[in-house]
């Protein structure tokens, strides 16, 4: 921050909105006025930001109108305030902050320490201050240091710089990682993600890829890798900041999980025109190359790849066209065979993941036409897509992806039907019946939610499970393995999700008494044979939660050992209603367990580096 008002309670603050994306360690720099010879205070802390807050009376012992601060999750050396950000040169004549990935940074230490520089830290970072410090001796101008040192790092950054000699101003500089600029009467604002300043404006600037930008309290100045200025249009942020707090709910897991209906009513009216038809016209999606469109690759990580694995059952069956699934961490280090015709859909919540971002830019490489699904508008994949579908989520702020999941889930139906009536596999009255069902959906999964009792008791008697197998067939496989990754990723509950066709192709051997299975049945042509695999895994001793429809609870309670019944919709949307429950046991189970279930261990929000 830059501007009138005191630095250090609006970096804390800002950094309080951003813990959610996890981190190990925090510190802030701030100088003490804008004399030249002013010193620059740096303190860090390791841990949370508690520690920081205490360190410096929440701000108020670290005076000064100008300051930066960020909070690290360990990539290079442990958490630690020697690893901690800010980082600096020894005469302070640079400090510095960093998000990404310096690859080359063993070569820059070397080369620099031959000339004198000494070395602290573990991090990769402390090479990029010292680099655009040695690049600034020569020049005395930071812009041209900085240009000089983007062209010799190699990897990724988002990097914000104080200047001893330059009071007034603040520097940043951009390659992959993400980074917003803000501004209002008050000064000026960098941030990683909207929430950060969200109290303070709405007022951003989007830089791009090797850009840079100084900043004084009272304007901003862009600037490409040659120095030359370049104008930017501000953009003004929709989210509220109301929709970035718990309100009330003991955790941002729990409230995004009631967001849902919410989201999904949101993304659906935002893709329906006036006749209540689904119109992507304002995505400026290519009729022609629609008209040839040969096959569909869905790219993605994590529970976004889950929403792949569904997308793949829903648009074959629908539309018809031939679909892949790959992991995005996958795709962008192989050959993939992208032949003409066909769309690469990259869906992420952040828009700014790195495999997911790499992966999009391979496929562009190769000649795909790319589609982006995302949450976070003017993000880095939003902006590199050729076409964009936003799903309307709000800001979501748990690591563990709940409502944006949903959402994008829906960007697929409604791509599906599109596509499908596109290509003459749906009559325009099926479809108009397919967007009936798909707008109930909002409603059903409120009565879901209502039952949220059932499934705390359920979760609270499973706290102690060791093991955790989630199976199903078809779309229910693919929830399966949402389901799952949900129950590790908060609760550290061992758990793995199969077909359960697979079962016998191995995992059964490792049914032992008392393990848990939760079984996903809602397709009523595979719902026998998914009771013979229950009563399979029964028989070595596992207890069976199923998951099935409410016209076939009863008949899965001869098997199963508990049930619990989902309301019922087109067998193709079922997944929007099945994924609910699971979401709900995995944040029951983890606050049975303890786990800090908003920010899980070891995880981040947006996985930005790779
Ligand atoms: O922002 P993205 O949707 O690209 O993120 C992808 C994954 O990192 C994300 O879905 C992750 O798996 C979540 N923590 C799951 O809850």
């Amino acid at each position: 921050y830059i501007g009138k008002k005191q630095a250090a309670p609006i970096l804390l603050r800002g950094l309080e909105k951003l813990e959610y994306r996890g981190y190990d360690s925090a510190g802030i720099a701030v100088r003490e006025n804008s004399a030249p010879d002013a010193k620059i205070n740096i303190v860090k802390a390791k841990g949370r930001l508690k520690a920081l807050l205490e360190k410096t009376d929440c701000g108020r012992a670290v005076p000064g109108l100008c300051g930066i601060g960020h909070t690290r999750w360990a990539t290079h050396g442990e958490p630690s305030e020697l690893n901690a950000h800010p980082h600096c040169t020894d005469d302070l004549s640079v400090v510095l902050v960093h998000n990404g990935i310096i690859e080359n940074y063993q070569e820059i230490r070397e080369k620099l320490t031959k000339s004198g520089y000494r070395f602290y830290s573990q991090t990769d970072t402390e090479a990029a201050v010292k680099l655009i410090d040695s690049y600034y001796k020569q020049s005395g101008e930071p812009l041209t240091a900085i240009s000089q040192a983007m062209l010799r790092i190699r990897g990724s950054y988002a990097f914000a710089m104080m200047f001893r000699d330059f009071p007034d101003s603040l520097f940043v500089a951009r390659k992959d990682s993400p980074l917003i600029i803000g501004q209002n009467g008050d000064g000026c604002y960098i941030a990683s993600d909207v929430p950060a300043i969200l109290d303070s404006t709405r007022t951003v600037y989007y830089i791009g890829n090797l850009e840079m930008a100084q900043l004084t309290a009272g304007a901003v100045h862009f600037y490409n890798i040659d120095r030359e200025e370049i104008e930017k249009e501000p953009v003004q942020i929709q989210w509220d900041a109301e929709s970035a707090e718990k309100g009330g709910y003991e955790h941002f897991m729990l409230k995004e999980i009631h967001e849902q209906p919410q989201a999904v009513r949101d993304t659906i009216q935002s893709y329906l025109n006036e006749q209540g038809e689904i119109d992507f016209s304002a995505a400026s999606l290519d009729d022609a190359f629609l008209k040839q469109l040969e096959r569909i690759y869905f790219v993605a990580c994590g529970s976004a790849y889950h929403v792949g694995v569904a997308a793949q059952y829903v648009l074959e069956d629908l539309a018809k066209i031939p679909v892949r699934v790959e992991l995005a961490s996958e795709f962008r280090y192989r050959d993939p065979l992208v032949p003409e015709n066909t769309l690469v859909v990259i869906i992420s919540q952040s828009g700014e993941t790195a495999d997911s971002l790499a992966a999009l830019r391979k496929a562009k490489e190769q000649g795909a036409k790319t589609l982006a699904i995302v949450n976070v508008v003017g993000s880095t994949i939003a902006r590199e897509a050729d076409y964009v579908f936003y799903t309307l989520a709000g800001p979501e702020i748990a690591v563990a992806t709940t409502k944006a999941y949903s959402a994008q889930l829906l960007a697929v139906y409604a791509l599906a039907i599109a596509f499908a009536q596109d290509r003459g596999q749906l009559t325009d009255d099926q479809a108009a019946a397919l967007v009936q069902e798909l707008e109930s959906l909002p409603g059903k999964m409120e009565r879901l939610l209502e039952d949220e009792e059932r499934i705390q008791w359920f979760a609270s008697k499973q706290i102690a499970a060791k093991d955790i197998f989630f199976i199903g067939r078809g779309l229910d496989y693919a929830i399966s393995l949402e389901g799952s990754l949900k129950m590790k990723e908060i609760s550290y509950i061992h758990s793995e999700a199969y077909a359960a066709g697979e079962l016998k192709h191995g995992p059964i051997s490792l049914i032992e008494p008392g393990t848990l299975v939760i079984a996903v049945a809602t397709i009523p042509s595979l719902f026998d044979k998914t009771m013979a695999n229950i009563r399979e895994v029964k028989a070595r001793g596992a207890k069976v939660l199923c998951l099935t429809l409410e016209s076939m609870a009863q008949e899965a309670g001869k098997t199963a050992d508990y049930v619990l019944p989902i309301p019922e919709t087109h067998p193709l949307l079922q997944p929007s209603l099945n994924v609910i429950p699971l979401q709900v046991l995995a944040y029951y189970a983890a606050l049975a367990r303890g786990c800090d279930v908003d920010k899980p261990r070891n995880l981040a929000k947006s996985v930005t580096v790779e």
